[in-house]
């Protein structure tokens, strides 16, 4: 995510302002797929944070809606009379952000979590958001390995994220276990589709490598909203625990279930990998290891594994706001014309005069908006899939 955070949150920021609601409309990011195929794995992955009960059996029993929340020092708004300055401001921001290649990691603003059930309460350390979520799935949805429809809602913010919204949900169970209810695999579907029809959501659709690709509930499922695969990612997981002798070369070409943004191969944590506490930078670095060391995937490594995973949603969100764009662009100069009008109404055509402050304002973030434009063509063009 990182080279289009500054460039996106700031246009957000600026869209919020003027016309008062977050116009981007970023879509949100549903992870689905069967029990323990390595959902919440993946998502911990995209975050960069241990934040997610994680283990064998069934772990997650309550949608998790994870919003995260870029922050940064506030910019001071400017005076009254300075206008001119103010427009140049926001022309130099601009053109800092685009030759930003990182976000700022020197700001001292802390990460934290927040959830909707606490108001008030700030969580700066990751593993007890963790502890939360399973006191709250305990509390909601019971000992008995039910599922319950009522979200917890997370927010994490954050100097490094993306403005996004990333959906951890319950795995499709075939068989109930323990005392769960005979139609658990009804609920949790219904369940999964409450959030995968969205027309704005992209659908990762996890599954493990070492299961036949035809038995993935991920795929089933998204293709049952999606059915020419345009908003459906494949993920495969655990490819490490693949036959010896096999590979999964067949899936990621695309022969044996063809999918328009295609299949990402990866390896996330073993349960003694976590076990073990090994760090998401050392499974990182393993995963990276194991996909440039590999006699079959050696070749295809730089389109293998997290990193790629987290380039290819950042190019995917690019195209997406490429779409809004000139609708945005729309926006702002409608705004410019009507504030131009209510001025004229109001007798203040002399430049200089206080009421310009606004109109200003807005042209230079109307000029921002076609800037930004120009910049996510050159930005799309590097990170395309
Ligand atoms: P979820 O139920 O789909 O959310 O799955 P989790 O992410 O909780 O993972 C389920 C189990 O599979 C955990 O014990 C993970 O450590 C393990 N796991 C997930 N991905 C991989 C992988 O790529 N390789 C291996 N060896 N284990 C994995
Ligand atoms: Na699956
Ligand atoms: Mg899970």
């Amino acid at each position: 995510m990182e080279q289009l955070v500054p460039l996106v949150n700031q246009l957000q920021d600026l869209v919020y302002n003027t016309i008062g609601y977050d116009f981007l409309d970023l879509p949100s990011i549903v992870v689905v797929g069967s029990q323990s195929c390595g959902k919440s794995s993946v998502l911990e992955n995209i975050v960069g944070r241990e934040f997610l009960p994680r283990g064998t059996g069934i772990v997650t029993r309550r949608p998790l809606v994870l919003q995260l929340i870029n922050i940064r020092k506030p910019e001071p708004l400017p005076e009254a009379g300075s206008e001119e300055k103010a427009a140049k401001k926001i022309d130099r921001a601009f053109q800092h952000s685009v030759k930003q290649e990182t976000p700022s990691t020197t700001s001292n603003v802390q990460d934290y979590a927040e959830f909707l059930h606490l108001p008030n309460v700030k969580f700066t350390d990751f593993q007890r958001v963790r502890e939360e979520i399973m006191n709250e799935t305990l509390r909601v949805a019971g000992a008995n390995k039910g599922i319950n429809k009522l979200p917890i809602n997370l927010k994490i913010h954050s100097t490094r994220v993306l403005n996004l919204t990333l959906v951890d949900l319950p795995g499709l169970t075939k068989l109930p276990i323990g005392d769960q209810p005979t139609d658990i695999e009804a609920q949790t579907r219904s369940l999964i589709m409450e959030y995968i029809s969205k027309p704005n959501a992209i659908i990762l659709a996890v599954s493990p490598a070492n299961v036949d690709i035809v038995n993935s509930d991920g795929l089933k499922l998204a293709r049952s909203v999606d059915p020419n695969g345009k908003r459906t990612l494949g993920i495969l997981t655990k490819l490490d625990l693949m036959d010896q002798g096999t590979n999964a070369m067949d899936i990621l070409s695309g022969r044996v279930y063809p999918l328009k943004l295609g299949f990402i191969p990866t390896v996330n944590r073993s349960q003694s990998d976590i076990q073990t506490h090994k760090s998401l930078t050392d499974a990182l670095k393993a995963e990276t290891q194991y996909f440039c060391s590999h006699p079959a995937y050696r070749s295809i490594a730089h389109r293998c594994g997290t990193a790629y995973l987290a380039k290819s949603l950042n190019a995917l969100l690019v195209s997406h706001i490429r779409d809004r764009l000139p609708d945005i662009k729309a926006r702002l100069g409608a705004l410019t014309t009507q504030t131009k009008q209510q001025l004229q109404n109001l007798g203040c055509q002399d430049f200089g005069d206080k009421g310009q402050k606004g109109l200003i304002l807005l042209q230079a973030m109307t000029k921002f908006a076609s800037s930004f434009i120009a910049s996510i063509d050159g930005h799309s063009t590097n990170v395309a899939m």
